[in-house]
Parts: structure tokens; sequence; C-alpha cells
């Protein structure tokens, strides 16, 4: 039999909890929210290396779900928290060295490719930045959703990114590609490191795009 969409499946669950809804009274948020769970668990299956794992929600995901169906900010004490122990998940460059090659990097940032049940396990992923960023000049199709990092590196003064003044600058944007939440607790950008979209070599790559004086958005 076919399955059903998980679209088709939810908008009948929720017809189903109206109509018991008219006859005893609404059911309680906690009994939607299982009813959403079951009905998410029973319309997606494992396959190759896009497993229904991908569907549990860590705590940042749950509050920040919460607070943004409440239509509210986050506590911050909860994002003081979130943003801690998102920190405590980053992995620093293994022999100290934070920089690759940038051209590797800008055909890291334009490829989208990955993490599909169709892509072979193990192969490497894209890091999709300009779905979200603008980035190089040369490249203008580019999402909004994130702020431009054109001159990046520039703009924060880097030029010299082994010298100890650009020591912060270097670190914090390892870290936020590493981890975006361990700097904003509800980030909507992916956590490529601490998810494993990108690997070390990777990031350095990207890292070079951004930070690189000879990289063509410090221009
Ligand atoms: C789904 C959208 C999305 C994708 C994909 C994405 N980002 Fe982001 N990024 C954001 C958003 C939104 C922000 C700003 C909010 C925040 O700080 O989390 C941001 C912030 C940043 C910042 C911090 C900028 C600053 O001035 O502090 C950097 C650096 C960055 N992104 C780099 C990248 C890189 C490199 C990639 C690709 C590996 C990437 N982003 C992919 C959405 C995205």
């Amino acid at each position: 039999m076919k399955k059903q969409t998980p679209y088709i499946a939810l908008a009948s669950a929720l017809a189903v909890a109206a109509l018991v809804a008219g006859c005893s009274g609404m059911p309680s948020t906690a009994e939607l929210d299982q009813l959403t769970q079951d009905i998410l668990k029973t319309s997606f299956r494992d396959q190759g290396q896009a497993k229904t794992d991908r569907l549990v929600l860590d705590d940042a995901n749950r509050e920040c779900m919460n607070a943004d169906v409440a239509g509210k900010p986050i506590d911050e004490k909860v994002a003081k928290a979130i943003e801690a122990a998102n920190l405590q998940t980053i992995k620093w460059p293994s022999d100290g060295k934070f920089l690759g090659d940038w051209k590797e990097g800008e055909k890291i940032a334009q490829s989208g490719r990955g993490m599909t049940w169709t892509d072979a396990a193990g192969s490497q992923n894209g890091g999709n930045c300009y779905n979200c960023h603008q980035i190089s000049k040369a490249e203008i199709s580019y999402g909004t959703l994130g702020p431009s990092l054109y001159n990046y590196g520039k703009m924060r003064g880097v030029s010299n990114p082994d010298a100890p003044e650009s020591k912060a600058i270097v670190e914090y944007t390892w870290g936020k590609i590493w981890n975006a939440r361990a700097y904003n607790a509800c980030s909507q950008m992916p956590r490529a490191g601490h998810k494993g979209i990108l690997n070390e070599q990777q990031i350095k790559h990207i890292m070079a795009l951004l930070l690189d004086p000879q990289s063509p958005i410090n221009e």
C-alpha cells in the first residue's frame, strides 16, 4: 500500500482530534504533541544515510520551537544555557591551523549537495552557504536569510589571520561555522561541524574564503 504523505496523515489526525474535541473537550497540548510525534514516526522511515533520528528534537530545538509557537523570544537564561552547552561541542582544529584554501572553500560554499538517502554515506557534503548568504560578488544568486558575508574578513580588520589581534575573530568564525548555536541559541544556521555536515578540512577551506586577505571576497 502507498504510504500516506506526512501532511495528509497530519491533516487526518487533526480531523480526528477535532472530532474528539467536539465530543469530549479539547485534547491537551501534550496529547496533541504526542499525536504529532506518533504521526511523524509512522510517516517516515530510514533510508540510506537519511535516518529518522533526524526527527528527534534536542533541547535547543524544543525550547526554540516552543518560544516560536508562543510568539515570544526564548527566556534569556535558557538561551545562555543552550549557548554554553553548544560552545562545549566545538572541536577546534587538531593542528591549530584555522585556514585552508579559499578556492576550495568557494566550491564548498556553492554546493548544497549531500545528506540525502541518494548520497552515498561517507561522501562529502556541500556547505550550502550561498543558500542563505551573499559571499563573493561574482555569484549573483544567493539567499538573504543570513547577513551578507561579502568583505567579511576585511570589514573586521583581518589583514593577517595569523596575527594575535586576529585571534578572537578567527576563533569566533570557526566556532560559528562549527556550531552556530554556541553564539545564538535559536540560530537558523545549520551546525555544519556539530552535525557532521562538513569535516575539519572543509571548514578550514570555508574559513579561508571568509578570512584570507587573498580571497576575492576581501578585495
Ligand atoms: C539556512 C540558512 C543558513 C545557512 C545554510 C548558512 N547560514 Fe550562516 N547564518 C545564517 C543566519 C540566519 C545568520 C545570522 C543569525 C545567527 O547569528 O545565527 C548566520 C550567521 C553567519 C555568520 C556570522 C556573521 C557575523 O557577522 O557574525 C557566519 C560567519 C556565517 N553565518 C557563515 C556561514 C557559512 C560559512 C555557511 C556555510 C557553511 C553558512 N553560514 C550557512 C543562516 C545560514
